[in-house]
């Protein structure tokens, strides 16, 4: 039903509406002193990215002199409510999900835009594919030197590790602060049983996870990661 609330987060709520007469997804930003700069960086960034199949499409901002509201491609949910209703998910969907979620962030990350808030409550998710929304977190890290770039890319990845620790339904362990400690957690975490079914897999999760770790920072490495490849 048009107006019903599909989500709401820190900054925004998500309600079905219509733009140019079809059935759509419209955010409202919160109000707040910073909501009309919080809109414009959304947009602006939403904007620069279109073109990719695994990024939430971006309609146009909804004239409103109250609110700042903008219309997105309708989704039925997102990851977070998909992982609540589907307890078991088989290995090949986590491995099209994640190797959509990296596509995506692939894309991005050419433009010199990182995420800075990738979590199962900001995938959206229908029988075909997935999209990465909720870009209001977002930044560009074109003015940034090569360290900086680097650091960037590889949070959005250690985010991609942890939304692979959900899809695996191990988000209830806390990940120690440690990093030194995140080897030795991660070996003993090596004789649960879905980890045990993750085999080389492993592998990718372990460089994903650790903050550290700079063994994959651009996204092409993550997607030719052996586990991916194979079927
Ligand atoms: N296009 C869409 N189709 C369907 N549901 C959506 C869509 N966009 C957002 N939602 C739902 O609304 C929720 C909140 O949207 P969004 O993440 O954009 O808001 P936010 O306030 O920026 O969130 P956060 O607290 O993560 O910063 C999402 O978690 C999702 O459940
Ligand atoms: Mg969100």
């Amino acid at each position: 039903m048009i107006g019903s609330l599909l989500g709401e987060g820190a900054y925004g709520e998500v309600r079905k509406g219509l733009w140019k007469k079809k059935v759509c997804a419209i955010k409202t930003i919160k109000s707040s002193k910073h909501s009309y700069f919080n809109g414009i960086n959304e947009t602006k960034i939403l904007q620069a990215l279109q073109g990719d199949p695994y990024i939430i499409k971006y309609f146009g901002i909804i004239e409103d002199v109250e609110k700042f509201q903008f219309a997105l491609e309708l989704y039925p949910s997102s990851l977070s409510q998909f992982l609540r209703t589907n307890q078991r998910i088989s290995m090949v969907l986590i491995k099209r999900i994640l190797s959509q979620i990296l596509s995506g962030l692939k894309f991005a990350h050419k433009k010199q835009i990182y995420h800075g808030d990738l979590a199962p409550r900001n995938i959206l998710i229908n029988t075909e594919k997935i999209a990465i929304s909720d870009w209001g977190s977002a930044d560009t890290f074109r003015l940034e030197s090569e360290k900086g770039k680097q650091f960037c890319k590889k949070q959005d990845l250690v985010e991609v590790g942890k939304i692979f620790l959900e899809l695996l339904s191990l988000s209830h362990y806390v990940i120690p602060w440690d990093n030194q400690k995140i080897t030795q957690w991660l070996q003993k975490l090596l004789g649960e049983r879905r980890l045990t079914r993750l085999g080389e897999g492993f592998d990718l999760l372990r460089r994903l996870i650790n903050p550290d770790d700079y063994s994959i920072v651009n996204v092409e490495d993550a997607l030719n990661h052996p586990w991916l490849l194979s079927p």
